[in-house]
């Protein structure tokens, strides 16, 4: 499985891990992995001590670090960044209605102190939602030099910086759901494409993994890495990526219920009980389809008489203020999380170790299996 992506960044198995935690980053690099952490709802700041405790625990393995620089999102919040509590621009109509949804189904208000917390770090991470907060992160990022990887999401990255990453010798990759955005964000300098299908948790397109990653890899004529990503948590799926042209796999989903996810006991519970089916695609959480666990307050959102749903980074705040309310007050029927549809093929926790190990040792059961169908002479 030793593909030129390894050689490149420095790893020594293409698998790769986007996870919001940094112990799953850690874990899966010191695998022979590569650890990818999602940097899109933090504050520079909050990013920072991130990193640096990635530093001190991941023994110099290589890193990665994915903003999400939207091309569709609120340009009035954009401007008011770090200046107002973006709280403020939510109007009114929206804020009642999320509300009332939770008051009607009994969820109690956070305490006073916590809400505040919750507030503040929702407002300043999800405040990087915007191409300006997306460039502080990665000013952030370039700072720690075991970050080898920066990935953009939901648009092609401003020629600024693609130029301060190239300057830095920092490879640039770029989530795609449709052959078109790979031949743009090939255009803009992007690096690596990691295709990424409909069935993948999170930000995520329409067409599926199979269709998607041979597609991409005819868009960029060979001549870009690629990885495939969406529906990937066992080995026979990781030989099916390679085989259909990718260099390597990128996994998501499948790292939440390992014990290094940031997940608590009743959230990883609400993901063992989810079926395949519950993975659904809503706008919900941040204005843009994300594909994530159904739920009343998921579909609350898509009735009759809803309120329109805001852009990045505004209806990321409401939703994630409501969602916090919901894990601390034990609400499965009300819990939303992102999540694939691998999410109904995991049923107990794990560890990264686990996962990685598993990964591997189907792989070779599959590759195994597949040449044992060649002729013999
Ligand atoms: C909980 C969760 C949050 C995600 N958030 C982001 C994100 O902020 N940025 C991003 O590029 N991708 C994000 N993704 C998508 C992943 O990067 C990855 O492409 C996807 O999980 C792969 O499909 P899988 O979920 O089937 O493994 C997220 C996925 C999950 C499950």
């Amino acid at each position: 499985m030793l593909t030129s992506i390894c050689e490149k960044l420095g790893c020594e198995v293409p698998i790769f891990a986007f996870s919001h935690c940094r112990d799953v980053v850690v874990e899966v690099s010191r695998a022979g992995g590569f650890g990818v952490l999602g940097a899109a709802t933090f504050a520079p700041e909050q990013l920072e001590a991130e990193l640096r405790w990635i530093d001190d625990h991941v023994d110099g393995r290589p890193y990665g670090v994915d903003v999400i620089i939207p091309t569709k999102y609120d340009n009035e919040a954009e401007a008011q960044t770090g200046k107002t509590d973006l709280h403020d621009l939510i109007p009114d109509e929206h804020k009642a209605f999320m509300e009332r949804v939770l008051r009607e189904a009994g969820v109690p208000e956070l305490p006073e102190v916590e809400r505040e917390r919750v507030h503040r770090e929702i407002v300043e991470g999800r405040g990087a939602m915007t191409p300006q907060g997306a460039r502080r992160l990665v000013e952030t990022a370039l700072d720690h030099p075991q970050v080898k990887l920066v990935v953009s999401a939901l648009g092609a990255p401003p020629a600024d910086i693609v130029d301060m990453l190239r300057a830095r010798g920092v490879m640039l990759g770029a989530l795609c759901g449709k052959p078109a955005h790979a031949v743009r964000q090939k255009a803009a300098g992007v690096e690596l494409i990691i295709a990424q299908g409909t069935e993948a948790g999170g930000h995520t397109g329409e067409i599926s993994t199979l269709i998607l990653v041979p597609q991409i890899i005819d868009a960029v004529e060979g001549t870009i890495p690629v990885l495939a990503a969406g529906g990937i948590s066992r080995g026979s799926q990781v030989a099916a990526a390679i085989a259909l042209g990718a260099e390597g796999v990128w996994c998501g989903t499948i790292w939440l219920g390992t014990q290094e996810s940031e997940l608590d006991a009743f959230e990883k519970e609400a993901l063992f009980k989810a079926k395949t089916e519950d993975a659904v695609r809503r706008r919900a959480r941040t204005g843009k389809p994300v594909r994530m666990l159904k739920s009343a307050l998921s579909e609350a959102w898509e009735e009759p008489g809803a309120p329109p749903y805001l852009l990045p980074p505004l209806q990321g705040i409401l939703y994630n203020e409501a969602h916090a309310r919901v894990v601390r007050a034990r609400r499965g029927d009300l819990y939303s999380f992102p999540a694939g549809q691998v999410v109904g093929t995991m049923t107990s926790e794990t560890s990264v170790k686990q996962v990685m190990y598993q990964m591997q040792a189907e792989y070779i059961e599959a590759l195994e299996r597949m040449s044992a169908l060649m002729p013999s002479d």
